[in-house]
């Protein structure tokens, strides 16, 4: 891994763990638009491993997570997408779609909240 998440996000040894323990390999963290809000998510993984990251590292995110089998098979993972030079958007499986930088998540599953942080 190339980034220093310790870092980047000031998040404690278990609160890395914890994200190594869901993600799959990866080197860098690519830019995504959620819902008109800039995040960066780990290569090689799903948008909705990425999210679950995101929440993890910043609190931005919170989940039902009840709700969701990360399989493929349930569908309520089913996301409004638009890839980068594309008007059009697409309906997909957030933990069927991997994140690549540009893409813009328009409207999240049910179950998925972007909680906006006052600083
Ligand atoms: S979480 Fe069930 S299909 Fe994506």
């Amino acid at each position: 891994m190339a980034v220093d998440l310790k870092a980047m996000f000031n998040v404690d040894e278990a609160a890395i763990q914890d994200a190594m323990d869901i993600l799959r390999p990866f080197e860098n963290l690519v830019p995504i638009v959620i819902e008109g809000n800039e995040v960066m998510l780990p290569e090689n993984n799903s948008l909705w491993r990425g999210m679950q990251f995101w929440g993890l590292m910043t609190g931005q995110i919170s989940i039902d997570f009840g709700l969701f089998c990360i399989a493929g098979t349930c569908k309520n993972c089913k996301s409004r997408i638009r890839r980068p030079g594309e008007d059009r958007k697409l309906s997909v499986l957030a933990c069927q779609t991997m994140a690549e930088p540009g893409i813009e998540i328009t409207r999240l599953p049910q179950g998925f909240r972007f909680v906006q942080k006052l600083y």
